[in-house]
């Protein structure tokens, strides 16, 4: 590859963390995720939450059924559980059987819809013994929520407090440490000691690998910058970029992107959550571009995730090219409007 390629291809890429909502929302956020992914792993902080298989089969329904009115064949949903203190063993096992890919650690009160979220991880040990015996990954929203630390600091305090002591419980447990933000997050995931086994993963966001928190407060508050966890220091994103274009297969690409209508962001108290489907890959391109590593994009975006949970890799190709796409300022959202990420700005890579 020529050091300013001006397209590259590469093997179809997942989003390995994803919300599409439901109901009529659904219909408008999915064709985005299709158009560049192959599969991805549906969130399942609905309201309510999808805590039992009964409840993600349905939800899996009413996915394909919107696939279908779309008329769209080739995308896989990949359904996740919602953890709450009552989990039992026997979820989980019914779970796996069902084909259910993973678990979401949601702490109470963490992030947009985590009411029903666990409030003590104690109270989660019989379930997540069973998911470690039957090698059902656990997916982790890393921030504490006791109010008396600093939203800046929370995601490092969920390392010591809560991260850190679950591995030693759980050597074996396969955990996914989700759209990490901290430098201190990016070196725990690629100094942790698994035993040379493929235990411990971390998903980036395109907004914590482009924006530092300056992005929240330029020139005014920017809530379609808001997203939980909220942007760090700049010193912070340098070391998740860092980590994302490193080879290393701990981290792979999960956009969490998440979308709230423009009213619940533009408001005295806004939802937390950035729309990046779009063009989501566009702009991770820019951001592995930005450090001369776009040779490292297509093993980031498109092997480690399925190498991580097992699955085949995708062998169609795409082909991304550079060719400056202006964002729209709105797109549709239900009866409503969601306003993407960089809404109105141009993006230099897009899907050919
Ligand atoms: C997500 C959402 O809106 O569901 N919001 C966000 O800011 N990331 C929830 C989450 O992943 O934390
Ligand atoms: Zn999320």
């Amino acid at each position: 590859m020529s050091n300013s390629p001006t397209q590259i291809q590469l093997i179809q890429p997942d989003d390995w963390h994803l919300h599409i909502r439901d109901g009529e929302v659904m219909k408008d956020v999915l064709a985005d995720t299709a158009r560049q992914f192959a599969r991805a792993i549906i969130m399942p902080n609905l309201k309510p939450p999808v805590t039992t298989v009964d409840l993600a089969n349905e939800y899996m329904t009413r996915i394909r059924t919107q696939l279908n009115l779309l008329g769209i064949d080739h995308f896989t949903p990949l359904m996740t559980l919602y953890l709450t203190d009552n989990t039992s063993a026997d979820e989980v096992c019914k779970a796996k059987a069902a084909g259910i890919v993973a678990f979401k650690l949601y702490p109470a009160g963490a992030t947009t819809n985590s009411d029903f979220g666990v409030s003590d991880i104690k109270h989660c040990y019989l379930a997540l013994e069973a998911m470690q015996a039957v090698g059902m990954p656990l997916l982790v929203h890393g921030e504490v929520t006791s109010v008396e630390v600093d939203i800046f600091d929370r995601e490092a305090v969920f390392i010591d407090q809560v991260l850190e002591p679950l591995r030693k419980d759980f050597p074996e447990l396969k955990m996914v440490f989700e759209h990490i933000t901290t430098l201190q997050a990016a070196h725990y995931v690629r100094d942790a000691a698994t035993g040379g086994k493929n235990t411990l993963a971390a998903t980036l966001t395109p907004q914590h690998l482009l924006m530092n928190r300056n992005a929240i407060f330029a020139g005014g508050i920017r809530p379609h910058n808001y997203c939980l966890p909220v942007l760090k220091r700049e010193k912070h994103r340098v070391a998740l970029l860092e980590a994302a274009t490193s080879g290393n297969p701990r981290f792979f690409l999960g956009t969490d992107s998440a979308p709230h209508s423009k009213g619940a962001k533009e408001t005295a108290c806004g939802c937390a959550g950035c729309y990046s489907a779009f063009n989501a890959l566009g702009l991770y391109a820019e951001a592995f571009e930005s450090v001369g590593k776009l040779d490292q994009l297509e093993g980031f975006a498109s092997f480690f995730g399925p190498d991580f949970y097992s699955l085949p890799r995708n062998t169609k190709q795409i082909t991304l090219v550079k060719q400056a796409q202006t964002i729209p300022a709105e797109l549709p959202l239900g009866d409503s409007v969601i306003v993407p990420l960089r809404a109105g700005e141009t993006i230099a890579w897009s899907l050919s």
